[in-house]
C-alpha cells in the first residue's frame, strides 16, 4: 500500500460510504470492506471504522462477522451498531431502546483524544433504537447526550479504552450535522492511527478518466441527461475521457418535469456546448399511460425507472445508434437508498436503480462515472471540470421527477396506532402551547437504517422556529409509527382531515408543477436560494374543509450529501405569500410547510 489507509467496515448502514468519503475528504485513502472478509483483508491498515446497520445488536443480528479484527494492534473506532458490536464484545451490554432520531447534544465528561480542540457540549447526529447501557472492563464513558434543556442523559453515547485504542460513538459523526463530526474523524485518524494525508481529488479524476476509458473500450455511450448536476458532470467527464463524438445525451420530457423545465434544459446544454449530439423526445405519453391508477410509491418508481429504459431503448433504435453503454448520473446515495450494497434496507428505490437496469449492470452495458460521489463531491468535481456556477448550484431534482411529488391515494383511511398516537400526539404538542394531530396517510421515511413508512403529523399554531423543531423532534422521540412533522400555514386548524382517491394524472401534476413554480420562483425573489439545498414541493390528496380539494406541502431543507437534511426556515414576508398565491390555486384547500429532519423523514415524500 503506498498511501496510509483506513479500513471502514460495511455493516449496511446508511452511512458506511459517506464515513470513507470523510476520510478521504482528510486525503487520506479510505476503503471499505465486508464484516466477513478473512482477517487478512483487514491488515495493513493504520485503523478501523465500523459502520451502523439495519440490523439490531441487542438481539445479536449480523454477529457472524470477522470478531479477529478485535485482536489486531490497531485502533479501532465504532459508530452507531458498530459502537454497540463493540461495546459487547468487551464485555458491555446492548438493549433494544432508548432511540433517538437527529440532533442531540453530547457531554463529554473525560479526556480523550478524539475531543482534542472540542468543547465539552457538542452538537452530533442520532439514528437509532438500540443502546449501550453498561461497559465491559477498561472501557468508560467519555459523554453522554440530552436533548433540549433538561433533557433525560442518554448515557454512553461516546465510550472508550485507551489502553486497547478501542473507542465508540453512538452518534454518526460522518454526517455533516454532526458539526464537529470532521474533527473527531480527524482526531482518530491522525491522532490516534498516525496517518499521513497523501491522497487527492485530482488523483481521484485522473483514476476515473483512466477507468471509463478502459470500461467503454471502442463503444460509444447513451446518457440519459435530465439537465440536473450529475447528469451534466456525468456528461463533462465522458466527453473528457472518451471524446464528443462518441458520446450521444438523451433529454426525456417525462412528463413528471417542472413547469416549462426541458425547454430550459435543451436551452442550458445548448449554451454549455453540450448538444452535439443532443437528442430529445416528449415521452410523457409513455410514462403517464404506465403510472395509470397506481397508488403505491415503491411501484411508481419502479415503473418510472423501466419506462425510462423503455424509451432509451426505443430512441437508440430509432437513431440507429448501435454498440452503446448505457450512461447514467448515478450517485452514491441512489445506490445505497435503494438497498444497493450487500447488508442494506431499501429506504427507495432510485430510478437509476430498478431491476432492469440492475440486469444490464450485470451484464456490463451501464456506465456511471459518478457512482461513489456524493453531491457535494460532484459538485467539487463539476467545478474542477470547469462546468458552470449557476448549472452546479442548481437544486437537486429526483430522476423520477414530480412523480414522486405526487402523492397517491385509494382514498382509504390509514389509521393504524391511532389509539395510541393520538392522545400521545395531542399531549406532547400541548407542552408547546400548540394543536396536533396524527393525519390518516402515510410517507417514506428511514429510522436506524431501515425503510419506514408512518404517518405525519400536522402541528396547528404559532411558535417560535426553534421551538417548533423542538416539538418536532420530541413528537419522534416519544411517540411510535410518527416520521415526519408538518407545520400549517391554513388560517385554521383543520377539524377533519381525510384521504382522498387520487392517482397521477395530467391535471394534478399541472396543479402541482403550479404551485412548485411559486415556490422557486418565491425563493429567487426573496434571494434565498442558494441557501437552500432543496425544496420540493408535494401535492398530498387529502381534504381539510371538506371541499374535496387537495393539500400542498413546501419542504425547504439544508443539506450536504441528501444523506441527513435539516429543514430550512423561510422569510416571513415570503411565507405570508405562498399562503396567498398557493392557496388561491383552485384545487388547493390546505398548505403547510415540513419540519422534518432527515432521519426520521426522508427529503421527499415518497
Ligand atoms: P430522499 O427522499 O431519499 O432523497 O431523502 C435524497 C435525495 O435524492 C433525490 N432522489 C432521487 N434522485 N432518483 C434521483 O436521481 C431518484 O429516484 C430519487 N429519489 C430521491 C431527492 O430529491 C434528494 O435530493
Amino acid at each position: 500500500m503506498t498511501h496510509d489507509a483506513i479500513a471502514v467496515i460495511d455493516f449496511g448502514g446508511q452511512y458506511a460510504h459517506l464515513i470513507a468519503t470523510k476520510v478521504r475528504r482528510l486525503h487520506v485513502l479510505a476503503e471499505i470492506r465486508q464484516p466477513e472478509d478473512p482477517i487478512d483483508a483487514f491488515r495493513g491498515y493504520r485503523g478501523l471504522i465500523l459502520s451502523g446497520s439495519p440490523s439490531f445488536s441487542s438481539f445479536g443480528e449480523d454477529s457472524g462477522y470477522t470478531k479477529a479484527i478485535y485482536d489486531l494492534d490497531v485502533p479501532i473506532l465504532g459508530f452507531c451498531f458498530g459502537h454497540q458490536e463493540m461495546a459487547k464484545h468487551y464485555g458491555g451490554t446492548v438493549v433494544h431502546g432508548g432511540r433517538e432520531w437527529g440532533p442531540a447534544d453530547l457531554q463529554v465528561i473525560a479526556e480523550c483524544p478524539l475531543f482534542a480542540g472540542l468543547g465539552r457540549t457538542e452538537r452530533v447526529w442520532m439514528s437509532h433504537f438500540d443502546s449501550v447501557t453498561s461497559v465491559g472492563p477498561g472501557f468508560h464513558e467519555v459523554g453522554y447526550t440530552t436533548l433540549g434543556e433538561g433533557g433525560a442523559p442518554h448515557r454512553f453515547a461516546a465510550i472508550a479504552n485507551e489502553s486497547l485504542r478501542r473507542y465508540g460513538f453512538q452518534y454518526h459523526p460522518e454526517v455533516d450535522d454532526t458539526v464537529h463530526g470532521s474533527e473527531m474523524i480527524a482526531n482518530f485518524v491522525f491522532g490516534v492511527c498516525g496517518c499521513q494525508p497523501s491522497w487527492t481529488m485530482e488523483r481521484y479524476v485522473e483514476e476515473r478518466i483512466e477507468q471509463v476509458r478502459q470500461q467503454v473500450g471502442d463503444q460509444s455511450v447513451f446518457l440519459l441527461a435530465s439537465g440536473g448536476v450529475d447528469s451534466t458532470v456525468a456528461a463533462r467527464l465522458l466527453g473528457m475521457a472518451i471524446g464528443a463524438d462518441r458520446l450521444h445525451l438523451l433529454h426525456v420530457d417525462n412528463g413528471l418535469m417542472r413547469k416549462d423545465e426541458s425547454r430550459a434544459v435543451l436551452e442550458t446544454f445548448a449554451a454549455f456546448g453540450l448538444d452535439r449530439n443532443l437528442h430529445f423526445i416528449d415521452a410523457s405519453d409513455t410514462f403517464l399511460a404506465a403510472l395509470a391508477g397506481v397508488v403505491e410509491p415503491e411501484q411508481k418508481r419502479t415503473i418510472i425507472g423501466n419506462a425510462f429504459i423503455e424509451v432509451f431503448e426505443r430512441e437508440a433504435k430509432r437513431l440507429g445508434i448501435e454498440g452503446h453503454l448505457l450512461g447514467q448520473g448515478t450517485i452514491y446515495p441512489d445506490t445505497i437508498e435503494t438497498g444497493g450494497t450487500k447488508r442494506a434496507d431499501t429506504i427507495k428505490t432510485h430510478h437509476n436503480r430498478v431491476p432492469v437496469i440492475e440486469r444490464m449492470i450485470e451484464q456490463g452495458r451501464v456506465i456511471e462515472p459518478l457512482a461513489d460521489l456524493y453531491k457535494v463531491e460532484v459538485r467539487e468535481l463539476g467545478e474542477k471540470l470547469g462546468i458552470a456556477h449557476s448549472l452546479i448550484w442548481r437544486h437537486p431534482f429526483p430522476g423520477p421527477g414530480l412523480g414522486v411529488r405526487l402523492l397517491c391515494s385509494s382514498g382509504a383511511e390509514a389509521r393504524d396506532g391511532f389509539d395510541e398516537i393520538e392522545p400521545t400526539v395531542a399531549e406532547v404538542a400541548r407542552r408547546y402551547g400548540v394543536g396536533a394531530m396524527a393525519l390518516p396517510i402515510k410517507s417514506v421515511g428511514v429510522k436506524a437504517d431501515l425503510r419506514s413508512y408512518e404517518h405525519p403529523v400536522l402541528i396547528s399554531g404559532d411558535a417560535p422556529w426553534e421551538r417548533l423543531l423542538e416539538l418536532a423532534a420530541a413528537i419522534f422521540k416519544g411517540v411510535a409509527g410518527i416520521n415526519r412533522c408538518i407545520w400549517n400555514l391554513g388560517p385554521s386548524a383543520p377539524a377533519r382531515v381525510r384521504p382522498l382517491a387520487a392517482t397521477v394524472t395530467r391535471e394534478r401534476l399541472d396543479l402541482l408543477r403550479e404551485a412548485d413554480a411559486r415556490v422557486m420562483d418565491g425563493l429567487r425573489r426573496h434571494r434565498i436560494y442558494d441557501d437552500i439545498w432543496q425544496c420540493p414541493t408535494a401535492l398530498v390528496p387529502l381534504e381539510v374543509d371538506g371541499t374535496g380539494r387537495e393539500f400542498v406541502v413546501v419542504r425547504p431543507i439544508h443539506s450536504e450529501r441528501a444523506m441527513t437534511a435539516t429543514p430550512a426556515s423561510l422569510p416571513a414576508a415570503l411565507i405570508a405569500e405562498l399562503r396567498e398565491q398557493i392557496l388561491s390555486l383552485p384545487g388547493v384547500s390546505g398548505l403547510a410547510l415540513d419540519i422534518t429532519t432527515k432521519p426520521p423523514g426522508t427529503i421527499e415524500w415518497e
